[in-house]
């Protein structure tokens, strides 16, 4: 208990701090970018969801990345990423990281010899989803640390699909895991921000000393907004996983469906290494849709209770075409090369009752 027994973690506004001595930070708070109570709190519940030593927040999913791009490389340095990636976070490599001389190798990391075929002398990290964005691809998450480590690359792992409470990278060997805290997290679609974990004592340092100095930091009423949804993870996880569950089962009994990517469905390739290292399987789904385009405009605009929108991980069912909405800039090549074709959709399945989006699916489909 604190000073006053707030129950709730309150949202401390000062941007700077009092010094009782000269050259001393009274309480170690000097300036709100640097360090503020509300985002020490909520960086502490973060280190603990992922089992970590340290936790930082940040303003976003991309500027958690970029703080771990612009930490831990260098020119000349080389990265190994799995080649199915939120857009967002390949356009960063490719359009701001590239011309800082730092070369990336794209590979499909449901093989880890793939991953280890692909390292070099200079490889400084090996970048992975688990589950892919918007593939629904898995890789081994614990082989890839393992082997990364014995070429002294360092594993990052974006965790936002799984969520802490189905998966902890950083206990399967992961360097780092990195979240975008605006989906599973916060969990109500009404926050942007972002997070990083790890145990490893010598990333943290430039990483913590970069947060700071890039300053990509949350405010502290966003830092409140993502605590408060935290404390319901686990029982959210749980509701959209069975939510999902259902809606997979139903989806891959329908004529118009050639297709459902989904972990928790016996007939998903990786079936059983989800199994392994995903507690649920979460509530991420894709769909092909047969008819291509034409067939997915017309699912997308006859949903009623899924709402087309960017985004995922909230209490409310959402659907995306990756190809004109989040996978919008890949290059449409590199769309189609890794099979993120015009009429695949994404679901963010919600908690709302499973009739409700099974019968609002069904519906969309006759
Ligand atoms: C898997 C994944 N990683 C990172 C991000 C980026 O997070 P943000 O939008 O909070 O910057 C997203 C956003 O959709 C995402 O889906």
């Amino acid at each position: 208990m604190d000073s006053t027994g707030d129950v709730v973690v309150p949202i401390h506004l000062s941007s700077t701090f009092a010094r009782r001595r000269v050259g001393e930070p009274t309480m170690g708070l000097e300036y709100s970018r640097t360090g503020n109570p509300t985002r020490s709190a909520l960086e502490r519940r973060l280190a603990s969801l992922e089992n970590a030593t340290h936790a930082l927040a940040f303003s976003s999913g991309m500027a958690a990345e970029t703080t771990i791009l612009l930490s831990l490389l260098k020119k000349g340095d080389h990265v190994v990423a799995g080649d199915d990636l939120y857009g967002g976070t390949r356009r960063l490599f490719e359009s701001a990281m590239k011309r800082f001389g730092v070369a990336f190798t794209y590979v499909d990391a449901r093989t880890t010899s793939r991953v280890e075929g692909a390292i070099r002398e200079n490889t400084k990290l090996v970048w992975l989803e688990s589950p892919t964005n918007p593939l629904m691809r898995i890789c081994d998450i614990g082989a890839i640390s393992r082997l990364a480590k014995r070429r002294g690359a360092s594993t990052v792992v974006d965790n936002t699909f799984a969520s802490p409470y189905l998966q902890n990278p950083i206990d399967l060997g992961a360097s780092v895991s990195v979240h975008s805290t605006t989906k599973y997290i916060g969990g109500h679609s009404d926050v942007v921000g972002g997070a990083l974990m790890t145990s490893d004592d010598s990333l943290f340092e430039p990483l913590k000393f970069n947060q700071n100095a890039l300053g990509a930091v949350p405010s502290p009423f966003d830092c409140f907004m993502v605590l408060r949804g935290s404390k319901t993870l686990h029982l959210r996880m749980e509701r959209h996983s069975e939510n999902a569950q259902k809606v997979a089962e139903f989806l891959v009994e329908q004529p118009g469906v050639s297709g459902v990517n989904y972990p928790g469905l016996r007939s998903h390739p990786q079936y059983s290494l989800a199994r392994r290292q995903m507690r649920l399987p979460g509530g991420m789904l894709s769909v092909e849709l047969k008819g291509g385009a034409v067939a997915a405009r017309r699912f997308l605009s006859r949903l009623r209770v899924f709402t087309l929108a960017e985004s995922l991980g909230g209490v409310e069912s959402l659907v995306d075409h990756p190809a004109t909405m989040t996978h919008a800039s890949v290059p449409r090549a590199e769309r189609e090369k890794v099979g993120i074709t015009e009429g695949l959709v994404r679901l963010s399945v919600g908690i709302e009752d499973a009739s409700d989006l099974i019968d609002d699916l069904r519906s969309a489909l006759s």
